[in-house]
């Protein structure tokens, strides 16, 4: 029999959650608030609870109702700090779901279900690409993916592929002194802890030059080469980004596959944010030679609206992928009969939540022209902010944005920039992150938010404006911090 408080304490949760969204929404309480941990850890009664047992009913929803109001409210409309999304809110029950069933998918027989979800998502993903699906069965001709808790470890996956295709029996034998590959500075940090992994080190990233806007200059490429050879070091791939981290500028890929197949380097697509340009027809043309890549990475929680994690690996040869990892787990891999596939085979992970649940929810609730209108709508949203910005004496802005991230900053220094942002995060009507680029530091602007219009962001300049002149003049009672 179901535990007789399931119902119960499910309909506490449902009730505390659905308070926080709509206040969140009706940005009736603080798009952030941080109290310190040790008093949290207190308000929370966290030792009490661990203690005693027995949290349910009125208690439970008293306890999330605590969580929730010291949790950040993404769903803000001054929420345009980072690249997580708001979550789809049928997407988000995925997460409700997985945890009851805590099917861990390994193996196909603790999971059938969430199997066949992520074979279906990753198959929906390669044929946006243009790369013929999986097929149980694997024939030679087909892509391949996976999906992994987040974009970082699907980069590593994808480089461990490359660099066990380019050179056999590394699994063995480890690697030898020599191996690099090239990527640009604006490559996310994930990337330089890939080459510490995978032991190539971080001297052995050759790095590429880049314009003023921080995208791959192509004509460069030969003179990275030859650097590369001239040091000593054997690079077996490229990595290019679509889009940046700091200002979401995409790289010139189709010239960069010229350049990968005429000298037998692998192209990796760090595609984990702009990816989802795939599906807007206004926006693809930005990601033209991505199908001429090897291999590439897709978040769909950062522009697909799905909760926290689900990252693709994709592989334009599914072999490449199945020789990744090698391992040897008699308890799990082993012949037998079954109508599915052990996804954990190609994984880094070993048990793996259902992650292919929270895509698809998002994407069945709101189809697939739905989901593309959302992309542009936040893309449109962003030239609209680099218009008003760039515009407005005093504020400059990094780059025209390609994407749906807005970089800018007040006439001033570095400090004042971070003096601007701890002062905005304080008051709690908006949530902006900052980068560094060109060797200046910016305050940042990743526009996620079906909720967040152009008035909410000309709000966030006037707030701007006013904590800059303040800080200038001395006379702010600013935080600090940020
Ligand atoms: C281009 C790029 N690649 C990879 C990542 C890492 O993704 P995740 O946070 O899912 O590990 C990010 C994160 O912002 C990113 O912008």
């Amino acid at each position: 029999m179901t535990d007789p408080a399931f119902g119960e304490n499910l309909g506490a949760v449902a009730g505390a959650l659905e308070a926080f969204i709509e206040v969140s929404r009706a940005a009736d309480r603080p798009v952030l608030m941080l109290e310190p941990i040790g008093d949290l850890i207190e308000r929370l009664d966290l030792a009490r609870w661990a203690r005693s047992g027995g949290l349910g009913g009125a208690d439970l929803a008293t306890f999330v109702e605590r969580y929730l109001s010291a949790c950040t409210a993404l769903h803000h409309p001054g929420y345009m700090a980072h690249q997580v999304a708001v979550p789809n809110l049928t997407g988000a029950l995925a997460g409700l779901v997985d945890a009851a069933t805590n099917n861990a998918m390994t193996v196909y027989e603790m999971g059938p279900a969430p199997s066949a979800v992520e074979f279906f998502v990753i198959n929906w993903m390669l044929d946006k690409v243009g790369w013929p699906p999986m097929a149980l069965g694997g024939d030679a001709s087909t892509g391949g993916g996976v999906l992994t808790h987040g974009g970082s470890l699907a980069n590593l996956t994808a480089l461990i592929a490359a660099r066990n295709h380019a050179v056999p029996g590394v699994w063995e034998t480890g690697v030898t002194p020599g191996l690099a590959l090239m990527a640009p500075a604006t490559a996310h940090y994930s990337i330089s802890r890939a080459a510490g992994i995978l032991g190539i080190g971080q001297r052995g990233i050759v790095q590429l030059d880049v314009d003023s806007r921080g995208a791959v200059i192509a004509d460069r490429l030969p003179d990275a080469l030859a650097r590369a050879a001239a040091m000593g070091l054997r690079p077996f791939a490229l990595v290019a980004n679509a889009c940046s981290t700091p200002v979401g500028i995409y790289d010139p890929l189709a010239e960069i596959a010229a350049f990968c197949r005429s000298n037998d380097l692998w192209m990796h697509v760090d595609a984990a944010h702009g990816a989802s340009a795939l599906l807007a027809p206004t926006r693809r043309r930005l990601l033209d030679g991505l199908q001429d890549a090897d291999s590439f990475v897709w978040d769909a929680h950062k522009m697909l609206q799905s909760p926290v994690l689900c990252a693709a690996v994709l592989v334009r040869d599914h072999r490449t992928l199945d020789q990744a990892f090698q391992q040897d787990a008699s308890y799990l891999f082993h012949e037998k009969d079954q109508p599915g596939v052990d996804f954990g085979r190609r994984s880094f992970e070993c048990s793996k939540s259902a992650i292919g649940l929270r895509c698809f929810l998002a994407l069945a609730a709101l189809g697939e022209t739905r989901l593309a209108e959302s992309v542009d709508r936040q893309c449109d949203l962003a030239q609209q902010a680099y218009e008003l910005i760039a515009a407005r004496p005093g504020f400059e802005c990094a780059v025209r944005p390609e994407s749906n991230i807005v970089c800018w900053r007040v006439e001033g220094d570095d400090a004042l920039q971070m003096r601007v942002r701890a002062a905005i995060l304080a008051e709690g009507r908006h949530y902006i992150s900052s980068t560094m680029f060109a060797g200046k530091r910016w305050l940042r602007l990743v526009l996620l938010n079906p909720a967040t219009d152009i008035e909410h962001i000309a709000a966030l300049m006037d707030s701007a404006e006013r904590h800059a002149s303040l800080s200038r003049a001395g006379s702010a009672p600013i935080a600090t911090g940020g």
